[in-house]
């Protein structure tokens, strides 16, 4: 198969015909003190983060270029349960490449999936748990149903990391205590509302998706509003095509 062709434009000079290994040194730069808490998001040029109620309408092969990197760079995958239930996640699988890239880089062979859940509407019987190469890591609350904490205890580590809310900077700690300090989150909006109000966010890579979408579809972030904005820097400009994957880091 013939790569989706990315080149950068920021900073400059410009560069045409990225690698894979390109791409995974300019998601790398900057990002070596741990934890580091990454998140990834596509939006359509008018704020969308959603065609008929999926991501996958607004993502292109540079996107999933991208998106594949991201994960071969990372210890964890942190998802909220919303978008766990809604896109049909399965086992978190690293492609071959990937697989070998994180092997020549003293990684284990898959990250380990990270699932943030209030209520552990997750089925312990579905492939999520049963095909995973990694035991997952569900983030919960105290106020979660012990009962079901212990279903899921069955195939995964349920980790208490709240009272009503899992908090971001337990959710940190958690993760990094175990190792797992490169933090990648795919989302959805109202899990990237808490990371953004809890100040802990160092990164947002966002693919603007080449299409106006109008309509009621939600933003990229929703929910809880942070009291103070987070200020970001841009990182990098990297086109492909009409799509832009921007690399912002906090301020
Ligand atoms: N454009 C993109 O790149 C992109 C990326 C991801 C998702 N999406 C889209 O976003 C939509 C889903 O939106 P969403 O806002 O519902 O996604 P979400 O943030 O993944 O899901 C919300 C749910 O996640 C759990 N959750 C999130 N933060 C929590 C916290 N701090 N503590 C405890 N539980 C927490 C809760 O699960 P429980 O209900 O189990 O308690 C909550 O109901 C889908 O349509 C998906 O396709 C788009």
């Amino acid at each position: 198969m013939t790569e989706t062709a990315i080149a950068r434009v920021y900073p400059l000079p410009a560069e045409e015909g990225l690698g894979d290994e390109d791409l995974a040194a300019l998601y790398s730069d900057g990002a070596g003190d741990l934890p580091w808490l990454r998140v990834n998001f596509v939006s359509s040029v008018d704020g969308a983060a959603t065609h008929g109620g999926l991501s996958g309408g607004l993502s292109d092969d540079a996107d999933k270029r991208v998106f594949a990197i991201l994960r071969r760079l990372c210890d964890v995958v942190v998802v909220g349960a919303g978008t766990v239930r809604a896109e049909g996640y399965a086992a978190m699988r690293v492609d071959e490449a990937s697989e070998r890239w994180r092997a020549e880089h003293g990684r284990t062979a898959h990250p380990v999936f990270a699932i943030v859940s209030a209520s552990l509407d997750l089925d312990p019987a579905s492939p999520i748990f049963r095909d995973a190469p990694v035991r997952p890591i569900v983030l919960t609350t105290e106020r979660s149903r012990e009962d079901t904490r212990e279903a899921l205890s069955e195939v995964a580590d349920v980790v208490v990391c709240g009272r009503d809310r899992v908090e971001v900077d337990v959710l940190v700690q958690v993760l990094n205590e175990r190792g797992l300090g490169r933090i990648h989150c795919e989302g959805g909006p109202h899990l990237f509302g808490d990371l953004i109000a809890s100040g802990e966010l160092d990164e947002l890579c966002l693919t603007i998706s080449p299409r106006l979408e109008a309509g009621v579809a939600t933003r990229i972030s929703s929910g809880a509003s942070p009291i103070v904005p987070v200020g970001l820097r841009l990182s990098h400009t990297l086109v492909s095509g009409d799509t832009l994957l921007l690399r912002y880091v906090r301020r």
